[in-house]
């Protein structure tokens, strides 16, 4: 199938853009580098048979959407392009409405109108809300989200669940991701925030690289095993795979259905760290300091439903984890170069 992917330049849309390739599909790339680096084409290139096609632009410009639907002939489209920094999104509530929200309306107009019906959605676990009982189901209702960038995940849902509902050959899959985290084993690819990472993996591998001095860890008195959080981490080729799996099931199924992707049970913060430390052949340094507001004490996937219909299953653990992440900010210590 020949792919569009939206953000394809992204943390996990440049590891899905591999997988892709490697399984015989053709890529074009969609992405206005706001927060990555041209410098990833060649690491994809490098590592698949045909290079994926670029076009650097912005999904809300329709002009250039509309260019690309008839320069190239498109079967389904995968959306990663967005915004996603959970604490900016509480700053500047419309810029991210506007690129997440706006952003998926104009890429849905531009697909109806090329004629193209097949979409993967990158949603997250955040649609689930604060009170659900773990592990999350796909069943249950989605509820309010404790930021105005989970609040966009759940709009778009909305959005796209009443558009198969009212034409009936759209054919949309949304993934709920859980804790992305891993880099591809070779070292060349992997997660490269810009400035301070908000997120566990990235500073501690940041930590590890002498970017950063020590970990704080938020919180240590929650209700589980040894009192830090407990998240269900996903490697990020687990997640691509996930990504191939649910392209081609789309392709032979219409309406909306939601998946969880994950791994189905919870790791905690001092179990990750453990393990990276194992990696590393050295202890890192941290510190408990209190809680972070809006984070949840423990949450993992129900992942029953994505291995009974799309046959997908977690095959990477979390010392190939930590291992491959490592490995990639090791080498790469301060992420992809700039050209
Ligand atoms: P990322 O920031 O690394 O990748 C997103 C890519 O989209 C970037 O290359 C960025 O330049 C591009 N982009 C953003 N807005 C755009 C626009 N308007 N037009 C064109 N390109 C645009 O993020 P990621 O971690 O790869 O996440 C991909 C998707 O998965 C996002 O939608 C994110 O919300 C969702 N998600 C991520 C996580 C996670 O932990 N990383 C968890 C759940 C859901
Ligand atoms: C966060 C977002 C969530 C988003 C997800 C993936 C918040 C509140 N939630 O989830 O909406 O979908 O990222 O992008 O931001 N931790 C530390 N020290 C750190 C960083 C994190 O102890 O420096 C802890 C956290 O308290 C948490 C765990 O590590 O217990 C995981 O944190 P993180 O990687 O930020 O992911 P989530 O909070 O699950």
């Amino acid at each position: 199938m020949k792919v569009l992917v939206t953000g394809g330049c992204g943390y996990i849309g440049s590891h899905t853009c591999v997988q892709l390739l490697n399984a015989g599909h053709e890529v074009v790339i969609v992405d206005n580098l706001f927060n990555s680096k041209p410098s990833v084409l060649k690491r994809i290139a490098a590592l698949t048979p045909e290079p994926p096609r670029f076009y650097k632009g912005d999904i809300r410009d329709r002009e250039l959407l509309d260019a690309v639907f008839r320069a190239e002939k498109i079967d389904s489209v995968i959306h990663f392009a967005g915004l996603k920094a959970v604490g900016e999104s509480v700053r500047i509530p419309l810029t991210y409405y506007d690129n997440n929200v706006y952003g998926t309306i104009q890429l849905l107009h531009a697909m109806r109108e090329a004629g193209v019906h097949r979409l993967v959605f990158s949603s997250s676990a955040t649609v689930y809300g604060e009170l659900a009982p773990v592990p999350y189901k796909e069943e249950y209702p989605v509820s309010r989200a404790s930021s105005p960038y989970g609040q966009t995940k759940i709009a778009i849902e909305y959005i796209l669940k009443d558009l198969a509902a009212a034409e009936p050959d759209w054919s949309i899959i949304l993934l709920r991701y859980f804790n992305p985290v891993g880099a591809h084993p070779s070292g060349t690819m992997g997660e490269d925030p810009q400035g301070i990472p908000n997120n566990l993996m990235p500073y501690i591998a940041q930590v590890a690289v002498g970017r950063l001095p020590e970990m704080l860890i938020y919180g240590n008195d929650y209700p589980t095993k040894d009192g830090t959080g407990v998240r269900d981490f996903i490697h990020v080729m687990d997640l691509a795979d996930g990504h191939v799996l649910a392209l081609e099931w789309g392709a032979g199924n219409s309406g909306c259905r939601a998946f969880n992707l994950g791994a189905g049970k919870g790791y905690s913060v001092m179990d990750l760290l453990h393990s990276f430390s194992k990696a590393l052949g050295r202890e890192l340094p941290y510190r408990f300091v209190g809680r972070r507001a809006g984070d949840l004490a423990a949450f993992w996937a129900d992942a029953s439903l994505a291995r009974e219909v799309l046959g997908f299953e977690t095959r990477r653990g979390i010392d190939e984890m930590t291992a491959d992440v490592w490995r990639w900010q090791s080498v790469n210590p301060n992420g992809y170069p700039d050209e």
